[in-house]
């Protein structure tokens, strides 16, 4: 392993920020990992894991050491009549993960096409997209504690997943690491496969119809999926970003009520229950209050996708912070609602 120092991390995050890390080292095992923890006892720094670094805003410096995990690995745990039991690294690239499961005709992940980043984010802030989370199809979590180096094995049920979120991110934020995770895909037959996709979700059938698909296989959605996200979302590698910067928010019945009252043409999100709280695009909320397309320096607001904050170029962290809490008080003065970052702000 080396030890690097004054590394810059502007090609290591999706936003393209400027920011210097005092050491940063690559891990590329779990006994790398491992050995890390044990040398951080006698060091006394702090410690920031990064992956691939597309959901993260760095606003400074860091002062102590950057790991960044690189275990690679695909292996197949199981097989049943049915199902396929994957587990896969945390330094794999998720697209190129859900790539093979696609190639190799298991069923689960394809709607979770071209998210940027690692697989070890996955299951942190349960990603999800065109009507899939991940925690739909994850089995298990192989973590490491950060204090004790012990590791352990998480069950579904114990991530406590939550719209685009989970136990990592709360009250085991910064107290473990993700070492890989096993998903639960199902081995269907070609012939099968319109039967379990799921294809109702925003553009994805009219895509479909485009690409003049009758009956869609998981390579099919995939396609789709790629396709619609190429249009609407801009690509890391020409415009820095960290896709959604806020969460869709969730309002209770009564604010919703008086919300649909006073802007009729309000979209909801369709809840399970009819009554109940009820989930508003941001996307919308941020579109109404004029700031689509909107720059200042480099710091901007997506042309397409008014929820994707984007830095042109030089934009600082706190630029983009800045611009955040403009759009969020201006949100909150017109609807009442207080939209929450999604990403992890450094
Ligand atoms: N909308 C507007 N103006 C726009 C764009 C959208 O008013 O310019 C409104 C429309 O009503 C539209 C709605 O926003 O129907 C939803 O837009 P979209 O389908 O693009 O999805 P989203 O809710 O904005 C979520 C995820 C995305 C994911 C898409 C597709 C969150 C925070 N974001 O966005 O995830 O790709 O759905 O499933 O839940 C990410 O997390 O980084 C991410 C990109």
């Amino acid at each position: 392993m080396h030890l690097d120092q004054k590394v810059s991390l502007k090609a290591l995050n999706t936003f393209g920020m400027e920011a210097e890390a005092r050491y940063f080292v690559e891990a590329k095992t779990h006994s790398e990992v491992l050995t890390l923890l044990n040398y951080r006892h006698m060091i006394h720094m702090p410690i920031l894991f990064m992956g691939g670094g597309s959901n993260v805003l760095l606003t400074r410096d860091f002062s102590g050491i950057v790991i960044r995990i690189s275990s690679k690995g695909i292996t197949v745990k199981e097989e049943t009549a049915t199902h396929v039991f994957v587990t896969a690294e945390a330094g794999e690239n998720w697209d190129e993960f859900v790539q093979h499961c696609v190639a190799s005709g298991w069923a689960g992940l394809e709607n979770l096409s071209l998210i940027p980043g690692r697989l070890g984010a996955a299951p942190i802030q349960n990603i999800g997209a065109y009507g899939v989370e991940v925690r739909d199809v994850i089995d298990s979590v192989q973590i490491i504690e950060i204090d004790s180096g012990k590791q352990k094995r998480f069950t579904n049920a114990e991530c406590q997943f939550g719209y685009r979120d989970s136990i990592f991110k709360r009250a085991l934020k910064g107290k473990v690491i993700i070492l890989n995770v096993t998903f639960k895909l199902l081995k269907i037959s070609p012939s099968d496969q319109g039967s379990i996709l799921k294809l109702d979700y925003g553009d994805i059938r009219s895509e479909l119809q485009a690409l003049n698909v009758t009956v869609p296989t998981i390579a099919d959605v995939r396609e789709a999926v790629c396709n619609i996200r190429r249009r609407k979302l801009p690509d890391p590698a020409e415009i820095g970003n960290a896709g959604s910067f806020f969460k869709n928010p969730v309002v209770n019945s009564e604010l919703a009520t008086s919300l649909r009252h006073n802007f009729p043409e309000i979209p909801v999100y369709p809840q399970a229950a009819s009554t109940g709280p009820v989930k508003i695009p941001a996307a919308w909320l941020i579109d109404q209050c004029g700031w689509k397309g909107y720059r200042d320096g480099d710091a901007g607001v997506h042309v397409n996708q008014p929820l994707v904050l984007v830095n042109y170029g030089s934009a600082t962290g706190r630029q983009i912070l800045d611009l955040a809490n403009r759009i969020s008080d201006s949100v909150h003065q017109k609807f009442g609602i207080r939209l929450e970052i999604e990403v992890n702000v450094v």
